[in-house]
Formats: structure tokens, C-alpha cells, sequence
């Protein structure tokens, strides 16, 4: 057993602080031995290797509620809100009507509501299945006990809410976090030894010039040079603003330029310079976020004529157009862009002379239905290179040398179909997962480039960043990617694919 020589005075003092109880939290243990609680924890570590403590850990799991969470628990679930809505009506009720009530949440509610077996659907119409609102489940009471907790709380590894709890997660309402929690106690041996008594000496811990001038037989603090170190993390960029950065740094290096443009673009740049049919249903307002505003086009009159033309008749091309009558008001709607390919189109209609070389990292906006793959407001790369004599062969090389340089090197591409290019493909990456479509590519098609006065091919693509950003960093849901989990953040800071 150590004697009252080998023992440092700090370990002495957390030794004499036992004083009432054999076990404490450290915070306590540091208020009684008078020192700071990384202190005691650093010493109660030396003097259990010596046999006169023992640290217990334990972790714990919180749950926290995010603000949605916070929302619902204080007034109702969707699913709740809208079985109420039924109720109230007596009978089958549209969707459309439950859209009107209850706004974007309406899938959710629809979900949970068939899910929990409250309605079902019959000819697109919601039938209640139960005569009167059910008692609060699990999901919603612990939702309202953790409301009433102030928004977080611990539970224990068994319980039976944990199934529900994870339901709650995955549906965005509770985080969790796991902490660490310790227990400091003291042996048998440590508290012979405190019997025994224990003198506590002065202890240099730092030498300081004054001590080294005045030198004289002191007694010094012993370090342990095998204790690890308080884990610092340390400042860096997001993981997704590095992924971003590397995207840059790729398209740089292989010669491109980088360029930006609006948010806000008219329905003229997002779709009919596009040569996207003024019906398409790409276009209609449960797909696109309209402003509900207009706006002259921002095209010579010569330009917009010549787009008119090609998708009544196809203008001076053999090409029979869309045939019907090209609207300019539908040209003059604001919204708010569906992908890049609005920004290079309007810059190549102001650059039609080769070559053209350039790339534009952006945010895009569509109304979807959210889920792992698809959020309403993602980034995407967008990429076009128009020159003398450039092919089909140049426009994979450039992809697959692109995915490779980003740590996918096993890529594909499948035939696919977007009304501007010609021929169009769909980029995937191959993953653990199978086979992931990161993007869309092809080669303008002569409806596009004629009318904004560009005579040669135009190689162009447009890649969904986060999905790319979510297999980098290996996880399985794009909206982790938006996460304030700090442990998360902390420990994201290797590329699980590292560049090739
Ligand atoms: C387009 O947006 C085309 N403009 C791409 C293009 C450009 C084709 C130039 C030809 C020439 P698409 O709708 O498939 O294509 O979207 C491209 C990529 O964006 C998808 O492959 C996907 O990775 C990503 N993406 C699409 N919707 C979402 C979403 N809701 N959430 C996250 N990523 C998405």
C-alpha cells in the first residue's frame, strides 16, 4: 500500500476530503479538497492506480426537445390536430381541406394518422377510424413530461419508452445526447491510510524565476507523464462549408471559374431559356416556390422573341417547338430557382462567345415532401463548359474525374431524360448502400443555345451537393447535415473518403 511519502499533496487533500461519505461526484469532491473538479478527477485516476480510490462511470443518455418538439408538446401533435379537424366534420374530409387547416403539415399528420391507425383513406378522402379522440399515447406524454421538465431529461437504459423515444427522434421532435458521469469513491485501503494520518506538505506545482533565484531543498508536485489529456476540440470550419470548399478547390484547379447569380430568378430563366414546356409539371406551384410577383423579363426584346419562336415552332431549327402559345406573363413570374441551370444559362446568354468554362455553387428550392434524400432547400454544383469540338466523352471524363477527386471513384451514368440537354444522363456513386443518383448531366440542346445566340456545344451538369456531402461523411440522412449536435460537429472533422 502507498505510504503518506509517495502520495502528492493534491492526492492527500482529495484523500482528507472523504470526510463524511465514501463516494461522491466530483464536483462536490472538489469543493470539499478545495481545488477545481478536472483536478480531482486527474488525481482520483493516480490514486486509483495506487488502490486508494476507485472511479465509477457511468453514461447517460439526455433528451432534449427541439423547438418543433417544444411546439407540439405544448399544443397537439398534426396527426392529433387533424383526427380533431375529422371529428369535428363527421365523415370523409378531402386532403385539400386538411391542407387549407393545417398547412404543411398536412403529410405529416396523414402519415401519423394512418400510422396510429386513427383514419384511413378511401377514394382520396380521410374517414376517421375512431369515434372519439384517443387518450395521449407514450410518444405524447413524454413529450409533455419533457416540457414540463424544462425541455430535457434523462432516463435510464431499460425502459420501456425507448422504442417511442426513438420514434420521437426520427420524427425531429427530442434529441439525444450521451454524457458521461462519474463517481469518485474510496477504498479500504485509502481510508486505513486516513487513520493512519495524513500530512499535507506545500507542493510546487510550477517553478517560477523567483523560486530558481532563491533556490533551496524544496518539496516538488511528481507528474505522471502516462495520464492522457483533457480532450480539446479545437476551432474549425462546419464539414459541410470544407466539403463545399473542396468542391471549389476541384473545379478551380481543372480550369473553371466560379460564378453566382440570384435567388430570386424569373420563371423566363428558370424554365423557358431552358426549353422546359411552359406545362410542364415541374413548373406548377406545388413543385416551385412562386413569389407571387412579376416582373419585366431580363432579356432583349430579340432574345425573348427568339425563345417565343422556339417553343411555339421551333424557330428557325428543325424542330417542331411545343406548338401552342408562349405566354410572356408565365415568363415574367418570380420565384425562387429550382436548380443552377437558370444562373448558367442566363451567363452563357451574356457570354455566347468560346470558350466557356465555369461553375456556380448554389442554393436551390422546391417544394417537396421532406425525407432522407430530399429536403426543400438544398445546394447544388452546376457546371457547363461550351467550346469548339467539345463531346459526350469530354462531359463523362469531366464528371468521373470530378467524383474520383471527391473519393468516389466507382461512378455511372444511366440514360435519362431533362427537356434542355440532348443526350441526358443521371450521375450515380456507388456506395455500400448500391448505387446513389448524385446528379443530372447532358449536352444543351439546340433549342437552348440557338436562341441566346451560343453556336457551339455546351457540356453542362448539375450535382445535389448534400446528398454527395452526406455519403462523405457517412451519414445516412441529408437533414444530419443540419444538426446543431455539437458531438456531431466535434468529431466530424475526417473525410471517411479522403481524395483519391
Ligand atoms: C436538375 O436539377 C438539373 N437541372 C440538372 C442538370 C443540369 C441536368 C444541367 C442537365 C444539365 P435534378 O432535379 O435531378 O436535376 O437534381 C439534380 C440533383 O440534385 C439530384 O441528382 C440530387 O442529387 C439533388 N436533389 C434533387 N432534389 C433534391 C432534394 N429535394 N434534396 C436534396 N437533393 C436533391
Amino acid at each position: 500500500m502507498a505510504v503518506n511519502s509517495e502520495l502528492t499533496s493534491a492526492e492527500k487533500k482529495v484523500l482528507l476530503a472523504f470526510q463524511r461519505e465514501r463516494e461522491y461526484a466530483p464536483a462536490v469532491l472538489a469543493e470539499l479538497a478545495d481545488t477545481n473538479e478536472d483536478a480531482v478527477v486527474q488525481t482520483a485516476f493516480t490514486l486509483a492506480k495506487k488502490g486508494l480510490c476507485v472511479v465509477k462511470e457511468r453514461r447517460r443518455t439526455y433528451y432534449r426537445l427541439t423547438p418543433e418538439g417544444m411546439e407540439y408538446a405544448t399544443d397537439a401533435l398534426p396527426e392529433r390536430k387533424a383526427l380533431r379537424l375529422l371529428l369535428q366534420r363527421e365523415g370523409a374530409t378531402s386532403v385539400e381541406y386538411l391542407r387549407r387547416a393545417l398547412g404543411k403539415r398536412v403529410n405529416i399528420a396523414i402519415n401519423w394518422l394512418l400510422r396510429k391507425n386513427w383514419a384511413y383513406i378511401d377514394n382520396g378522402r380521410v374517414i376517421p377510424a375512431v369515434n372519439a379522440e384517443p387518450p395521449y399515447g407514450t410518444d405524447e406524454e413524454i413529450l409533455r413530461s419533457l416540457a414540463m421538465a424544462g425541455g430535457e431529461t434523462v432516463l435510464e437504459k431499460p425502459e420501456p419508452e425507448r422504442e417511442v423515444m426513438t420514434q420521437l427522434i426520427s420524427r425531429r421532435l427530442v434529441v439525444s445526447s450521451t454524457r458521461v458521469e462519474r463517481r469518485i469513491g474510496i477504498t479500504d485501503a485509502g481510508m486505513e491510510l486516513i487513520e493512519r494520518g495524513l500530512s499535507v506538505e506545500e507542493e510546487i506545482a510550477q517553478l517560477t524565476p523567483e523560486i530558481i533565484r532563491t533556490w533551496k531543498a524544496r518539496k516538488f508536485k511528481r507528474y505522471d507523464v502516462n495520464i492522457s489529456g483533457r480532450e480539446i476540440f479545437a476551432a474549425k470550419l462546419h464539414p459541410y462549408q470544407r466539403i463545399l470548399d473542396r468542391m471549389r478547390r476541384i473545379f478551380t484547379e481543372m480550369g473553371f471559374v466560379e460564378i453566382k447569380g440570384e435567388h430570386v430568378q424569373s420563371a423566363f430563366w428558370n424554365f423557358d431559356a431552358l426549353f422546359v414546356p411552359q406545362d410542364h409539371p415541374a413548373r406548377e406551384m406545388q413543385d416551385t416556390f412562386y413569389l407571387g410577383l412579376k416582373r419585366p423579363i431580363d432579356a432583349s426584346e430579340e432574345l425573348i422573341a427568339r425563345v417565343k419562336a422556339m417553343h411555339e415552332h421551333g424557330g428557325p431549327l428543325d424542330s417542331s417547338g411545343w406548338g401552342g402559345e408562349w405566354s410572356r406573363e408565365r415568363g415574367e413570374e418570380l420565384l425562387l430557382r429550382t436548380h443552377t441551370t437558370a444562373v448558367t444559362v442566363k451567363y452563357l446568354a451574356s457570354h455566347p462567345e468560346p470558350p466557356v468554362k465555369v461553375f456556380c455553387i448554389g442554393r436551390v428550392y422546391r417544394r417537396e415532401t421532406i425525407d432522407p434524400t430530399h429536403i426543400p432547400e438544398f445546394d447544388q454544383l452546376e457546371g457547363i463548359i461550351m467550346d469548339r469540338g467539345v463531346t459526350f466523352a469530354n462531359l463523362l471524363g469531366c464528371l468521373a474525374t470530378f467524383y474520383r477527386k471527391m473519393g468516389f471513384p466507382s461512378i455511372r451514368f444511366r440514360p435519362g431524360y431533362f427537356p434542355y440537354t440532348e443526350p441526358s444522363v443521371e450521375v450515380e456513386v456507388h456506395t455500400d448502400k448500391g448505387w446513389i443518383e448524385l446528379g443530372g448531366a447532358g449536352i444543351f440542346r439546340q433549342e437552348v443555345t440557338h436562341p441566346i445566340g451560343v453556336k457551339y456545344p455546351v457540356l453542362a451538369w448539375g450535382l445535389g451537393i448534400g446528398r454527395l456531402a452526406m455519403l462523405s461523411l457517412g451519414l445516412s440522412d441529408i437533414r444530419d447535415l443540419y444538426q446543431p449536435d455539437i458531438d456531431w460537429l466535434r468529431r466530424a472533422w475526417l473525410f471517411p473518403r479522403s481524395e483519391k
